[in-house]
């Protein structure tokens, strides 16, 4: 059963009714520009294949209720405590914690809107996903890219995309309390089939950017490490920490208001982890440039040597790959990938890889030997197809 079915046929199992609508947002995958958003830089995120779908319905009452295929009780809240569910951190703590990102949203949104909820109508949203969990492709910001349009439309908003976005970042930050920035909604609101979103994190303005894969002879494949992650906690939050404090040590308000000149200077007045953590941001937001620049001037085959020296830049400077990281971007270039990067937050999740389309094959059982020589769990190796970002299904 596809997913799509999947949310109709639970919607109806709770409601023993049809649902109004079906809406749909996609995981992402980065290309390029690892942890830039939130230091205010550049990124270049792809949609990918892989979907959640909200099936919704009109209640009668005044009563919120999420359910999913992925937790066994629906939850329900009622309508008229929806703008303050996650006004204080301890309040998070009351919501079971899947459903903290459905209903953050629907919280963020009635702030962002300044709607009323007493002009608004109860609903029941049912959520099915085929977007891997905890694997880097950003499940969390395709149940709020779903959540989001479905409830813009339902309850008539009229919010913009960007707003969109910015209410799936609410979510996260305060509801779910992940300190993320804003690529992966950007992303999975704005994606488009065949092409990359160029966001500049600090205008918020976007540029679509074509990929022309296929037409290069080129795959680009997911490699699924299978090594969770979670950016509630621990490393992305210590990183931000240290980009934080990179920036109050060189004197500007963010590290996208440094060059890649200001690096000799940052190397006498920084610490050697807080000067490592600087350089990746300063060196990635200039290879994120570079490689808008060779897709558009040169087509996908020039942006190999950049997605490798992303790489090397978050292993060695950032220090937020794995083992298993490494060993896919590796074993992948050894059979003939013509780029490779992890990709997403890090300490686990995916790597992708740019391939000649006849190699595909050979990269893909390489990758898994070199899991198994080391004794990994074996990876789920799958193409990336950029997609379009959220819709109205039906
Ligand atoms: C996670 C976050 C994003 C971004 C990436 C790293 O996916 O949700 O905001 O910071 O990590 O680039």
């Amino acid at each position: 059963m596809t997913a799509r079915d999947a949310a109709v046929a639970a919607f109806t199992h709770l409601t023993d009714d049809a649902p109004g609508g079906v809406w749909s947002a996609p995981g992402r995958a980065n290309l390029i520009g690892e942890h830039t958003d939130y230091n205010d830089g550049f990124v270049l995120p792809v949609a990918i294949g892989q979907r959640t779908y909200a099936a919704l319905g009109r209640r009668t009452d005044r009563i919120v209720r999420v359910a999913s295929t992925f937790a066994d009780d629906a939850v329900d809240v009622r309508l008229d405590e929806v703008p303050a569910l996650f006004d204080s951190p301890a309040d998070r703590q009351r919501v079971p914690e899947w459903a903290r990102y459905p209903l953050g949203v629907a919280w963020a949104a009635l702030r962002v809107a300044g709607a009323d909820p007493r002009e608004l109508c109860g609903l029941d949203i049912v959520f099915a996903s085929d977007v891997p969990v905890g694997a880097g492709l950003s499940s969390s910001a395709a149940i709020e890219g779903a959540a989001a349009s479905a409830l813009n439309d339902a309850w008539g908003l009229g919010l913009s995309p960007l707003d969109l976005a910015r209410i799936g970042r609410a979510a996260e930050n305060e509801a779910v309390g992940a300190p993320t920035g804003i690529m992966d909604q950007v992303a999975s609101i704005m994606g488009r089939a065949d092409a990359a979103i160029f966001l500049d994190c600090r205008t918020l303005e976007t540029a679509s950017v074509d990929l022309g894969f296929a037409a290069a002879g080129l795959e680009l494949l997911v490699i699924d490490t299978r090594v969770q992650h979670s950016h509630a906690n621990g490393g992305y939050r210590e990183r931000r920490a240290s980009c934080e404090a990179g920036a109050a040590g060189m004197g500007v308000g963010a590290l996208r208001d440094l060059s890649v000149d200001d690096l000799p200077r940052a190397e006498r007045v920084l610490d050697d982890v807080t000067l490592r953590r600087v350089r990746h941001i300063v060196t990635e937001n200039q290879r994120v440039l570079d490689t808008v620049r060779a897709l558009r001037e040169r087509g996908p085959r020039a942006i190999g040597e950049l997605l490798v020296a992303s790489h090397a830049s978050m292993r060695d400077d950032f220090e937020i790959s794995v083992p298993e990281l490494d060993a896919a971007v590796e074993s992948a270039l050894a059979a003939g990938a013509i780029g490779a990067r992890m990709t997403g937050g890090g300490f686990g999740g995916a790597a992708i890889a740019l391939v000649p389309a006849d190699l595909a094959r050979q990269v893909t059982d390489a990758v898994g030997l070199a899991f198994e020589d080391r004794g990994f769990i074996a990876p789920l190796v799958f193409p990336l197809v950029p997609s379009a970002g959220a819709r109205r299904e039906a």
